[in-house]
């Protein structure tokens, strides 16, 4: 331990586990992005509250940069540490503290991951029903601080709706406990929401009450195979019309090409342009309503074909397909839009933003899928093996500056569930007017004074 800040931190808080081997500086420093070269000081590993606060307070006397870090499965950057932070891990507060049968609540340090979170509320016949393919590595605090969406926002809303309280170190070390679970509570700001997609900027969320909900109904998962894109929204109208979904995804040939050659079962004899995977209760009454709407569907041509699980087995090849996309493009370093619109606003900014990537991407392959029945869509740009990554990164810049314009037209977001982070800072300002980041600022001077949480993330200081 040579660094003399280093030093300090260590005779400051000698029983603080701090790793600064450069295997852990790298594999701690880095986020799925891939993208920055990780160079963070040292990880702190803190096991409680209190040496979360004594951290941030040291890190706020010797100025130093803080990197808030959970699963570092985030897509934007948020949780690269290639400054010189110091990088605090929750890894070791990942407990379960506490179940409420009555307020239907469970208390869990930040730390855990969200598989865990779901699985204890399940021990308790309840279900924390925010969901996605991160599930076993991602963490509920980076949950919180990205405001992660999911497969099943559709039914269930965000984490945003899900969180009831939560404790938050601010960047001055002062613990702040917020929401109280409360179901009613009119005294003013509800400064849960500040820290709920805040990613790490205002301080570290240490501990979250969420709430449950009844468990879901057995369901049954149906693979349609679409002609056309046009169809897509109607598709979505003609289910939703009849049926309470448990999710609608959407996914492209292309798409379905990666996850077959990443081992999947090809679901149909013939190849289709587009896809989607839903989910319905299997109750009698749903089945008939989703037999009745693939039936209205094929007799309009908005379907070409479709398949319903018949067993769990099924329902998860089925999910398997919408699900693995995202590992089996890893390999790619795919440059990643998550944009939203308005649902109302979704065949126009489909139509509009297909006419620019086709346009402006011929050179490389473009995979579409994502959460449509929230109207967001994820853009993947595949960068050729033989390409560098920073002219990949810059032709990719160039047009998300037009899709950011389309965005800004159509009344969308450049992020709709992963947070800006790095990778999409330059665009903030297409979704959030200048009034709007100046007080985004403002917040931030309030919570961390010293501007040492997440510096550079979602805006520069
Ligand atoms: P990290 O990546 O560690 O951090 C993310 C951000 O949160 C950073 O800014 C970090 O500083 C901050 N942060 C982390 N922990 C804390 C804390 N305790 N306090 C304050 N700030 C903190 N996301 C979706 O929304 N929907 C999806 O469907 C989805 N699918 C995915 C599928 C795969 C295969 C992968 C790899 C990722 C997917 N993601 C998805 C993205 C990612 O999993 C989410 O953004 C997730 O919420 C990040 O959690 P994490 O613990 O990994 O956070
Ligand atoms: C997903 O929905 O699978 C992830 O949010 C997406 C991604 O990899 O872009
Ligand atoms: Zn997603």
């Amino acid at each position: 331990m040579t660094d003399a800040r280093l030093a300090s931190l260590s005779a400051a808080l000698p029983a603080l586990r701090l790793l600064t081997e450069p295997a852990e500086l790298e594999h701690y420093g880095r986020d799925w992005t891939r993208r920055w070269q990780p160079a963070p000081l040292a990880i702190a590993l803190p096991e409680s509250v209190e040496e979360v606060q004594a951290v941030v307070r040291w890190a706020k006397a010797n100025a130093v940069a803080v990197v808030p870090s959970g699963g570092r499965t985030g897509l934007s950057g948020g949780a690269v540490a290639a400054k010189g932070e110091l990088v605090v891990s929750l890894e070791r507060m990942n407990k379960v503290l506490g179940f409420d049968a009555v307020d239907r609540t469970l208390t869990v340090q930040a730390g855990i991951p969200l598989q865990l979170a779901q699985e204890a509320a399940r021990e308790h016949g309840l279900q924390y029903p925010v969901d996605f393919a991160a599930r076993g590595s991602c963490s509920i605090g980076g949950n919180i601080a990205t405001n992660a969406g999911g497969i099943r926002v559709v039914r269930y809303g965000n984490t945003r709706e899900w969180v009831a309280g939560l404790k938050l170190v601010t960047g001055s070390g002062e613990l702040l406990e917020v929401g109280r679970a409360l179901v009613k509570n009119s005294s003013g700001y509800d400064l849960r929401h500040l820290a709920i997609a805040s990613e790490g900027t205002l301080g570290i969320v240490v501990e979250a009450t969420l709430r449950l909900t009844d468990p879901p109904p057995p369901t049954n998962v149906m693979l349609l195979a679409l002609p056309s894109f046009d169809a897509l929204m109607q598709v979505f109208a003609a289910f939703r019309a009849r049926l309470q979904l448990q999710a609608f995804e959407f996914l492209t040939d292309v798409a379905l090409k990666h996850v077959l050659a990443h081992g999947a079962q090809a679901p149909f004899a013939e190849s289709h342009p587009f896809y989607v995977v839903t989910e319905f209760a299997s109750d009698e009454a749903s089945e008939a309503e989703a037999l009745a709407a693939f039936e209205q569907c094929l007799e309009q041509g908005l379907v070409s074909d479709g398949v319903i699980s018949a067993s769990d087995a099924q329902a998860a090849q089925l999910w398997r397909l919408r699900e693995g996309i995202t590992e089996s493009l890893a390999r790619y370093v795919p440059y990643k839009n998550d944009v939203s619109v308005r649902i109302s606003a979704m065949p126009a900014f489909l139509a509009e933003t297909q006419a620019l990537l086709g346009r402006e991407y011929p050179q490389f392959e473009v995979v579409w899928f994502g959460h449509i029945g929230d109207g967001n869509l994820h853009i993947n740009i595949l960068k050729p093996e033989a390409m560098a990554q920073d002219a990949f990164v810059t032709g990719c810049e160039r047009v998300t500056k037009l899709l950011a314009q389309v965005l800004q037209a159509h009344g969308g977001s450049i992020s709709a569930e992963h947070g800006i982070g790095l990778v999409k800072k330059p665009y903030l300002g297409c979704t959030r007017s200048e009034a709007e980041i100046a007080v985004l600022r403002g917040i931030k001077t309030v919570l961390d004074p010293a501007g040492i949480m997440n510096p550079g993330k979602l805006f520069d200081p």
